[in-house]
């Protein structure tokens, strides 16, 4: 177990400045607004060397505790979350005519998406607070990694997730032991109950989107982009977009790294939305305020009326001169069987809008030929088999005999 000694930051409201100290923990502004957490640079820079980080091994989020708003790891961090691989694809980059491709592939987490690392943070700052039941609404994701970790670090995990959710997810869930409330009606829906009870029984929320932990959680993934790249950011990088905190947390650890002086520039962020579910860039490309929608795309995970994060999302793409791409159901599972066949990585297609959004990018000239591009993998496939079984046509049996296997393979091997 590691342990930090600082001054810890204080929680500032995106929208109308206000300050707050981060106890007692507060999850909004009185304006409404979401809170943010602030870093003391200096003091962390004074504390703490990217040298001083063991070259030999990447093992876990916890690797960045000073810039991470608890004061010690837990005690068992052997399930380890985040360290996860940036592979890179130099043949794929070549054939769609810029210089690198890299995916950083978060399927890999224990409970198999990139929610894993807020869940792992939010678990350790619930237990300093003395909580020991977390509360989340989810489309499946975050449920499932409250889930997984929960029953990891010994803490109770209480879920409000669609009944319309994915049976995998809410499977998962169940296998993980957590306790499940199905809600008749959409992630809105169960996401504005479950507040109501956080409100009501003072339980800890891991919800996105009022939960500033969860984007100190997730921005552990630009860290070990900039690490694994030695410190030289990338240009671009793809995220997939539902409520917008991922984006937002990408945003936040770099431009954490940038104030350490740790890099130099912070990628363009490309957010990835489907086209019945497009809040974000439909802000994005008015420039205006974002307008709740009504989402129906097959991609579960980004399928969001009212983007929880969006004010964070917004200034995460405006600030880092990125750009919103729109991607239809029929492009993101087209890019997910390309992506499965071409990189071996199976994303769900929340996950796979990604990839399909940085194949429209290329295809529309928005990335240059001496461009490094970043696509997150932020959830695998295994989790939607249904979806991804539109996609792909089960061949017809043959008998077990070696004539008509022969038959078979005549229009199966050409
Ligand atoms: C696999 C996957 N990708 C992308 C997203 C979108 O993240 P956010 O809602 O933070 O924008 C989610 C959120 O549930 C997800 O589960
Ligand atoms: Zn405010």
């Amino acid at each position: 177990m590691d342990r930090i000694d600082r001054k810890l930051s204080n929680l500032t409201c995106i929208q109308c400045r206000e300050e707050y100290p981060v106890q007692p923990f507060r999850y909004t502004c009185d304006c409404g607004g979401n809170l943010d957490y602030v870093f003391d640079y200096d003091y962390i820079n004074s504390i703490w060397k990217k040298e001083n980080l063991d070259k030999t091994a990447m093992d876990s989020v916890w690797r960045y505790l000073p810039l991470l708003p608890v004061n010690e790891s837990p005690e068992n961090i052997n399930i380890r979350v985040g360290a996860t691989p940036l592979i890179e694809f130099p043949n794929i980059a070549k054939e769609l005519h810029f210089n690198q491709l890299y995916i950083k592939d978060d399927t890999r987490n224990p409970s198999g998406s990139l929610k894993d690392r807020a869940s792992e943070i939010a678990i350790q700052h619930a237990k300093e607070l003395g909580d020991n039941l977390l509360i989340a609404a989810s489309t499946g994701n975050a449920a499932a990694s409250l889930a997984c970790l929960s029953a990891f670090h010994g803490v109770k995990a209480l879920i409000l997730a669609p009944d319309s959710a994915p049976i995998a997810k809410l499977t998962q869930i169940l296998q993980y032991g957590a306790k499940l409330l199905p809600v008749n009606g959409s992630y809105d829906d169960a996401f504005d109950l479950s507040f109501e009870l956080t409100k009501r029984y003072g339980w800890y929320s891991r919800n996105t989107g009022i939960n500033p932990v969860m984007s100190e959680g997730k921005k552990t993934i630009a860290f070990e982009i900039a690490e694994q790249l030695n410190w030289i950011s990338p240009d671009q990088i793809y995220v997939p977009v539902g409520d917008g905190c991922i984006i937002g947390a990408v945003y936040k650890g770099f431009y954490d790294l940038l104030k350490l002086g740790w890099i130099s520039k912070i990628p363009a962020l490309v957010a990835v939305q489907s086209e019945n579910s497009a809040a974000v860039v439909n802000a994005l490309e008015s420039g205006g305020e974002i307008i709740p929608v009504k989402s129906n795309t097959i991609a579960d995970s980004i399928s969001v009326d009212l983007p929880r994060d969006g004010e964070k999302a917004l200034a995460a793409v405006r600030h880092s001169n990125g750009f919103g791409i729109l991607v239809s159901d029929e492009e993101i599972l087209q890019a997910q069987l390309i992506m499965s066949s071409s990189t071996s990585i199976f994303c769900e297609p929340a996950s796979a809008a990604a990839y399909a959004g940085m194949l429209k990018a290329a295809k529309e000239n928005r990335i240059s030929n001496l461009d490094n591009i970043v696509v997150l993998a932020t959830g695998t496939g295994l989790k939607d088999i249904s979806s991804a079984a539109k996609n792909v046509q089960i061949p017809v049996s043959v008998s077990p005999n070696i004539e008509s296997a022969e038959k078979s393979l005549k229009e199966l091997i050409h």
